[in-house]
């Protein structure tokens, strides 16, 4: 477990520090993951291969729109009110894991309403709680705390950020892209 945490890590991805992972527990993986543009799809995949871990989508029951400023303006409204979107599916058997990475996005500089449901509807005490975040430059927000707000029983451990490409600003060029091609 440890060598394979350590070897990402030299493969160039900052996945954990080297104590963080020796502190990761012996027992089964679950990579849990919710992606809207497919950034963090890639780092829970990438994870899930290096660790052979077992992979889980994060999905609501009611999809998203596919506009995506449609999607800003819900999850906006939706993280104001507190609400959690009931989840499509939920992990059958979270018993058996000691160790959960949870992927997600930074959605109005938080966690996805979806991942508070996920968060809340599986019991995550005494499991090692590895986050896997992307965003668009703008940072981890307050996902960390509320994190370990939902999950006071796992152990929140540092896990990996990365800055991904923003669905915004290549909506933006393509955008530009068909004005100049004024084909519309
Ligand atoms: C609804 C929505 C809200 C977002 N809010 C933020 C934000 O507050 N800060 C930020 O840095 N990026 C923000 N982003 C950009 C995403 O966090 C970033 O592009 C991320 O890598 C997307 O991951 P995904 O491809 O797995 O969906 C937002 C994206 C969406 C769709």
């Amino acid at each position: 477990m440890t060598s394979l945490l350590l070897s990402l890590v030299a493969g160039g991805a900052a996945l954990a520090s080297s104590a963080v992972a020796a502190e990761l527990p012996q027992g089964r993986i679950l990579v849990a993951y919710f992606s809207r543009s497919g950034n963090t799809r890639t780092v829970a995949g990438q994870v899930r291969r290096a660790l052979r871990a077992d992979l889980f989508e994060i999905l609501p029951e009611n999809p998203y729109p596919d506009d995506y400023f449609e999607t800003v303006e819900q999850a906006q409204q939706e993280t104001e009110r507190g609400y959690e979107p009931p989840l499509k599916e939920t992990v059958a058997d979270i018993g058996a894991y000691g160790t959960v990475f949870l992927g997600f996005p930074i959605w109005g500089t938080t966690a996805p309403p979806v991942i508070r449901s996920f968060l809340s509807a599986h019991d995550l005490s005494s499991k090692t709680l590895v986050p896997l975040v992307t965003h668009g430059g703008y940072g981890l927000g307050d996902s960390r705390e509320v994190l370990a707000q939902i999950a006071p029983a796992a152990r929140l451990v540092e896990g990996f950020t990365m800055e991904g490409p923003q669905e915004r600003q290549t909506i933006e060029q393509v955008m530009e892209w068909l004005d100049r091609l004024d084909a519309r």
